[in-house]
């Protein structure tokens, strides 16, 4: 692996079927799942086999080569309908993280583009978006850690890092850089209920590339922040909206509300690609509601009352006023707004 602190690839493509690191499994089992359709694809986003906004988008695109080879195969005229459906199921999986729409829309427009056989063009395509947010997530590592002005300890949630991206992380990233640069010394990670990607995921990244790493549970988050732990919250996205807003895992809101009361920073890491300039606040963005049993069970077992409902929305949206800063690959933007953010999206677009 060529950076430091940075070992884990949870998305290899294997020139005839896509390798997802089943993220359900670890800590404590690491197994990569061969899928050969994009019906498993579909299947494995779904059940949160792999997960992350960026990884999802990725996943995709290779599920639409592998949809797009079998198809031509079967029907080398009529291809084009049959792929069509691929890519709805595929868009079905999950609804909040708009890098699965950005990325099968890439893929789309290879599929428009193509005569004869697409599977070649379709490769390079899912290449490319593989790589470029590695790339971009290089860029927003260097960019965010240069925010991070003195040496001191930062809170994240949920996982962003290698397992929920192309590979070194969003918000992951920045922490990464900024623990090569000596300006991370400690990561505090919420454990991130209820499918506890912080404690499972995040706490197994950071341990194994031997950065230092304590987990708390969602709750103690303002506790942390009031004992002056923390100078920084450090988290990533799964849509931004035209305005700023910012939806991501649940919890990110109270995460950004409490911060704001402690004077803690708080930084948001993600791709242009997470970007939805399309909805013009977060109140539009589709929060989507996982099953109650992650709450009423916990490993098969029951822990809730007979009885009881639960209320399981896996996102929430953080308004952009309590953003002190957005990183993405094109630049960093204070205090986002509906402007700056038009701004950065149309530089380089
Ligand atoms: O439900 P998940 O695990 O897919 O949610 C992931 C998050 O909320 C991440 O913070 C977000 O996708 C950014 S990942 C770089």
């Amino acid at each position: 692996m060529p950076y430091a602190h940075d070992a884990v690839r949870a998305v290899v493509w294997r020139e005839d079927a896509l390798e997802l690191l089943d993220q359900r499994l670890l800590p404590t089992v690491e197994r990569y799942r061969r899928l050969t359709s994009a019906a498993d694809v579909a299947q494995a986003i779904r059940d949160m086999v792999v997960r992350g906004a960026p990884a999802i988008g990725i996943a995709a695109a290779y599920g639409v080569v592998l949809a797009a080879r079998a198809r031509y195969a079967m029907d080398a005229v009529r291809w084009r309908t049959a792929v069509g459906s691929d890519l709805a199921m595929l868009a079905a999986a999950r609804p909040t993280a708009v890098n699965l729409f950005w990325a099968l829309r890439r893929m789309e427009r290879v599929i428009a583009r193509s005569s004869g056989d697409p599977a070649a063009a379709l490769l390079a395509e899912a290449r490319a978006i593989h790589e470029e947010d590695l790339a971009a997530n290089r860029r927003m590592g260097q960019l965010g850690a240069a925010l991070l002005d003195e040496r001191g300890a930062v809170l994240t949630h949920c996982n962003t890092g290698s397992l929920a991206t192309g590979g070194y992380g969003t918000a992951l990233g920045v922490i990464r850089e900024g623990y090569a640069a000596g300006l991370v010394e400690r990561v505090y990670a919420d454990e991130t209920r209820p499918w506890l990607q912080g404690s499972r995921l995040t706490a197994w990244e950071l341990a194994r590339d031997g950065i230092p790493v304590t987990l708390l549970v969602d709750g103690a988050a303002a506790a942390l922040m009031r004992e002056g732990r923390v100078r920084w919250a450090i988290v990533g996205a799964d849509r931004i909206a035209a305005n700023g807003d910012v939806a991501n895992k649940i919890g990110t809101y109270h995460l950004a509300v409490a911060a704001r009361y402690h004077g803690v920073r708080f930084m948001v890491v993600a791709p242009a690609s997470t970007v939805d300039m399309n909805l013009v606040s977060g109140a539009a963005i589709p929060i989507e509601q996982r099953a109650p049993e992650e709450l009423l069970t916990l490993a098969g077992q029951p822990v809730a009352a007979a009885g009881a409902e639960a209320w399981n929305p896996s996102f929430d949206v953080t308004p952009a006023e309590l953003v002190d800063a957005l990183v993405t690959e094109r630049g960093v933007v204070r205090t986002p707004d509906a402007a700056k953010m038009m701004q950065m999206m149309a530089e380089v677009a």
